[in-house]
This record gives structure tokens, sequence and C-alpha cells, in this order.
């Protein structure tokens, strides 16, 4: 018998700023999954939440000069925040933990207690490394040219007592649970996994699970100093949100162990080995799956603010709506690899599956219905075996198809089976012509209506099977068809002929319009250059340069003031201006300078400037430049900018700079 709950996690999120559209992509697919459940009749649970601690939200925190609960505070609960954005995006998750909350808090004491207490946590102190925005300890050898392998970020060095954990005491059964078990999935992480951590050279190295050098965690009740390692406090929230070692739930025995933890690739070693050694210290089941999705870069790209390229939730949201960015998710790329988001994959996909295949499937099947019956089909109908069978056949097996590849996460070939599916009956369509049948009612009136109750009844199953991915736009599609909820279940997915053969049908809003691709992309290009300007510091300095120069050499370089005698700009060039200076030597000096750009000729008419007169000449579009104007650079939004150094007038032309 079927196991009919079912518990399924997404990572807990560090609230450390605004998300972008990969941090959703976890949580969409988990959304999915357990919508997929609940309708095949499981008692889910879903959990989701913020992993609240350590040391990134601290120095966050004081950089924002607020304590780091208001920081948490401010992305978690507050407008565009993350509770916001899940419930934007639809997202059914049936409880929400923070690691600030007190019940979490208080348990996560009691657990290290525990580990301590049976001798799996010691005292000892620390040297190595340490990224921050992983939260992460490594040593010198497993650096990546002396940055975080994970995340490709410098790491500082640390030093200070700790408390361990001593995962090396469960190497062995963790590499058997790994390499002998479905425990990792997708199967082609283990090897990384065993090879990287537990097979290295020194084997598996006891964990470090204490942190002094800054505060902002739970504190080790019985040490004052110590907080607990941000990793053991948050992986633990699978099982405190459930009431372990609290009294605010009480749903352990219900359903731990869970079914699956979803997480991104980069977090699997702490998931796949940490994870199961703190349980089997504490002798408590095991999770039963560990599923490492893959990354959704962005053109190639890590998706990051600073390139401008961070994908954002909200505007996709509202441009497209969130059921077709839902669906393009988890349509598009594989679950276990990584993806390449582009704007025009998005849009050709929308384009494509939503709005030509689905879309129209639907739009075409009730508008003949209302056009040729006013919206109720007659009950009187005649099939055609021969025209019928092959759709029905396809539609009849769907089901079982979809549920093989949801059992294994395989949301793209789950959808890729109900697509087949919807192209199928565009095709029953052309082959049934059901215009040309309406020119005589009397005699093909019945095998119409038939025509047109397949296609509804096609319409129907797909979108049972598709309701996980866009439940918004599946209740619509139900309203327009006439699929009442008597015929919504998971159980008449898999029936034919579950809709009454007397369906009244009520042609509605186009649920997926067709967008310009070349229009559209424009915009986002344009849209993506602002975020970009908008995430850049309005004024940027160049880094001072750390060669140094030795004072002989400075001194060989001859600076003068000079005064502006006549500026022009140079014919055919958009960047050069042509100065005419007095340089104190009675003979006027021309020099070239590539600050079109930024100053009119006329404004800089009797200057004093600063030149560099010891350069030899050089040719810049057929005019002798004899030295270089003196200018200070900065970026403004992403842009190079040179002022002119100007002095004050009283100085002299040619007055030497010492
Ligand atoms: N707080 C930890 C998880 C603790 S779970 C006990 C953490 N948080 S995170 O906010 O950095 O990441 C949350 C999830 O988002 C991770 O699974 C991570 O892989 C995922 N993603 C972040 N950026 C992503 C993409 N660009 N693409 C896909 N998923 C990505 O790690």
């Amino acid at each position: 018998m079927e196991n009919k709950r079912f518990y399924i996690t997404t990572p807990i999120y560090y609230p450390s700023s605004r998300f972008h559209i990969g941090q959703a992509y976890c949580t969409v697919a988990t959304d999915a999954m357990a919508r997929y459940k609940r309708l095949t009749g499981c008692e889910v649970m879903f959990l989701t939440g913020t992993d609240e601690h350590g040391q990134k939200i601290e120095n966050k925190a004081r950089e924002a000069g607020i304590t780091p609960q208001q920081f948490v505070d401010s992305i978690v609960t507050a407008p565009g925040g993350v509770l916001a954005l899940w419930k934007l995006m639809n997202i059914s998750y049936d409880r929400f933990i923070r690691t600030t909350d007190g019940y979490h808090v208080s348990a996560i004491q009691k657990i290290f207690k525990k580990i301590y207490d049976n001798g799996d946590i010691y005292k000892g102190s620390y040297k190595g490394k340490y990224c921050t925005p992983c939260e992460s300890f490594w040593t010198e050898s497993q650096l990546k040219d002396g940055k975080c392998p994970d995340c490709g970020r410098e790491v500082v060095d640390a030093e200070e007592e700790a408390y361990f954990f001593r995962a090396s005491k469960y190497a062995d059964r963790v590499r058997d649970l790994l390499l002998n078990t479905d425990f990792l999935e997708p199967r082609s992480r283990v090897n990384e996994m065993v090879n990287n951590f537990i097979d290295c050279e020194g084997g598996l190295q006891d964990l470090c699970v204490s942190r002094t050098s800054f505060t902002w965690g739970v504190p080790v009740d019985f040490d004052p100093g110590h907080v607990v390692y941000v990793w053991l406090d948050a992986l633990f929230n699978y099982m405190t949100a459930l009431g372990y070692q609290n009294d605010q739930y009480d749903d352990l025995e219900k359903f731990w162990p869970a079914d699956v933890h979803f997480l991104g690739k980069e977090i699997v070693r702490f998931h796949a080995i940490y994870w199961p050694a703190f349980l089997m210290s504490l002798n408590l089941p095991l999770p039963k799956k560990v599923y490492g999705h893959g990354w959704l870069n962005f053109n190639g790209d890590k998706m990051s603010k600073s390139k401008g390229n961070v994908v954002d939730p909200y505007l996709l949201s509202e441009r497209y709506g969130v059921d077709a960015l839902r669906f393009f998710l988890l349509r598009t790329f594989p679950f276990g690899s990584d993806g390449n988001f582009t704007n025009e994959l998005l849009i050709q996909t929308i384009n494509v599956d939503l709005a030509n295949d689905l879309g129209n499937l639907v739009s075409r099947t009730t508008a003949m219905a209302e056009k040729y019956f006013g919206g109720a089909l007659p009950a009187d109908q005649r099939e055609d075996a021969g025209l019928d069978e092959s759709l029905i056949s396809l539609v009849s097996g769907l089901r079982d198809r979809y549920e093989a590849q949801m059992e294994k996460f395989q949301f793209q070939n789950a959808l890729e089976e109900i697509f087949k599916v919807i192209q199928r009956a565009n095709k029953y369509i052309d082959e049934n012509a059901p215009w040309a049948l309406a020119k005589d009612m009397e005699a093909n009136g019945a095998r119409l209506a038939r025509v047109l109750y397949n296609l509804l009844e096609t319409v129907r199953v797909c979108t049972i099977l598709l309701t996980p991915f866009m439940p918004e736009s599946c209740g619509k599609i139900f309203d327009q068809t006439g699929a009442d909820s008597g015929c919504q279940s998971w159980e008449s997915a898999a029936r034919w002929g579950a809709l009454p053969a007397g369906v009244t049908v009520r042609k509605g809003e186009n649920l997926f319009p067709r967008i310009d691709m070349a229009k559209e992309l424009e915009e986002l290009d344009r849209i993506m250059e602002e975020a970009k300007k908008a995430a850049l510091p309005a004024v940027e300095i160049e880094p001072q340069a750390e060669e140094t120069v030795d004072f002989d050499t400075f001194c060989k370089s001859d600076f003068r003031a000079v005064k502006v005698k006549d500026c022009q700009r140079v014919k055919k060039s958009d960047k050069l201006l042509r100065f005419t200076l007095d340089d104190g030597t009675g003979t006027d000096r021309q020099i070239l300078s590539g600050i079109a750009k930024w100053y009119a000729p006329e404004d800089l008419m009797g200057k004093t400037l600063v030149a560099i007169v010891n350069l030899p000449p050089r040719k810049m579009m057929g005019l002798e430049s004899c030295g270089m104007l003196i200018s200070a650079v900065h970026t403004e939004h992403g842009e190079e900018r040179l002022n002119l150094l100007m002095v004050d007038d009283r100085i002299p032309a040619g007055a030497k700079l010492c």
C-alpha cells in the first residue's frame, strides 16, 4: 500500500537580500511536487522557511546600521520580502520556520547538548579558512585558486576556540549510505561527495560546530561566548518544525522521516554528509531522500546583482503572470542539471507551449462549442473509432506516464508527456475539420458534438495534471471548459469519459496572450540596463595602485600649469579636443585630449590646467599632441568619467608642480 503521507522541504533561505528567480526555482519545484502529492490523495507537509543566523547576516545588519533581528525582519516579513514573494508565487507551504523562532532556538540548544553528552561534540580550536557568504569552513587544500570552491569568493582566516562534531566517526556509514542506497539523487552527485569529502586525503574531517568571533547565532547554553554553527542550527529545522525537542508542534511521528529534501547542488555536501551524520549520532531515522537540483544561470553567467542580470521574480510575474513563470521554470530545465535562463527562452516557451499549443486548444474548442451549439453540447453524439482511437488511447495512458515522471522529480518530462497530448489534440482538430462538419448540422451535428467532446475531455485530463504547475490558470480552464469539481480529481484523470456528455462551456479571457518577441526583448534589455545602473554605487573611485615608484623616477615627470588659449573639436572625432596652450615658454603647445564627451570647448577657454609636458610627442587623428592634460577618473553609474584638473587661475602659465 502506498504511503499516503508525504513530507517535503525546501532549503531554508538566507534572508540576506531580495530574492532572484534562481532562488525561487527550488521553491516552485517543491510547490509543484507538494500539489501533485495532494492531488494524488496524500496528506502533505510542505516546509519552507528562513535561515536567519550567522556571520553574513550579522555583517549585513552592521552595514545597514540596524540589529540583525531588524535586518532579517526587513527581508522576511516586510512588503516585497520573502513571505510576500511566496504569496505572489502561489507557494502552498504548510509550515514556515524561521530559525530565530524561540521554539527552534531552544530546541537547537538541547540538540547541541545531547550530541555533546553522547561524546560526539568535543572542544578544540579551529584554524583554517572561512567563506562568510556560504558560511562554510575550508582547509587550504580544498580552496580553488585560493577562493571558496563553492561560490568562488574570497575566504578569510578563521582561528578560534571551537566545538567539533565527530563527523569522522560516521564516515563509513555515510559512504555506505551514499554508495549503496538511493539516498542521494541524482546519482551523478554521489561520486563527487564520496571522492571529495570522504575518500579524500585525510578522510572525512570533523566539523567545526561553534563560533566565538561573532554573536548572531544560537548561544551554546553551557559555554557562553560560543554560538552554534549556522549549518547545524539550520539543518535541524527539518525536524524542529515538526516538534523535535519542542512543544510548538507535534507532527514528528506523523511525518518524520522526510520523504525528500529538495536543495541546490552547492549545499548537497551539508545534506548528504553532515546531516545524516548528525542524525546517526542521535540515533534518529534518516530522511528517505536528498535531491540536489541544478543551478539556473542567466545568459550563461551566474545570476548576480552587480552584473545586472538578477532576474526579478516580481518583475517577471507582473509581465507574464505567475503561472507562466512557474511553468517556464519547470518545463524548460531538467531539474537535476544546470539550466541557462534567457529572456528569449522564456518568451519562446510562453508563445509556443502556452499561447500556441494549450491556449489555442482551449480557445478554439470553447469558441467552436459556443458557435455551433451555443455552448451546450448535445448528448446525442456519434463516435468514429477510426478517427478517435489514437487520441483517446494517448489521453487514457497519460496519467500513468505523467505519474512515472513526477515520482522521479522529472518535471520537464512530465510536462512533455502532457504537451505531446495537447499537440495531438490540435492535430485532431485539423483532421476532423469541425468547420466542415458544421456546414451540414443535420447530417454531421452528432459527429461534431463528439469531436468537441473529445477535445474537452482531453483538455480536462491535461488540466488536472497541469494544476500542480499552474494552479490559477487551470482553475480558469476548468471554468471555461465546464469541468466541474466532480471531474477534476486524480482518479478521474485516468477515466476517459468522466465529463458529462451534455457539458456547457463558457469561452472566457485569453489565458496566455502571445508576446511580441522583438519588442519584448528590447524592453527587457532596457529594464536590465536600468537595474544594472541602479545596482552600481553612484560613484566608484579607482582602487589605489599598490605598486610604488621611486622618487627619482617620479621627479622626472614635468608637470606644469598651462593656460587654455584656444580649444576646438577635432574633426571626425567625437572624443578629442585640440588645445592650444600657453606653457610659459613663449611658444604655443598643442595637446589633444579625449574629453570631448564631458566638456564644451568654449567652457574651457582661459582656464588653468595641469599638463605633463615631457612625454614624447604622439600623433592622434593626424595631429601632433605634445604632452597630456591631467584628469581625475571616476565611474558614474557604470560609466567612466574624466574630470580635467583645474587649478587656481592666479598660478602663472609654466609654473612647475612639485
Ligand atoms: N541557508 C542555506 C540553506 C540551509 S538548508 C538547511 C542556503 N540558503 S541560500 O539562500 O543561499 O540558498 C537557498 C537555495 O537557493 C539553495 O538550495 C541554493 O542552491 C538555491 N539557489 C540560489 N541561487 C540559485 C540559482 N541561481 N539557481 C538555482 N538555485 C539556486 O543555502
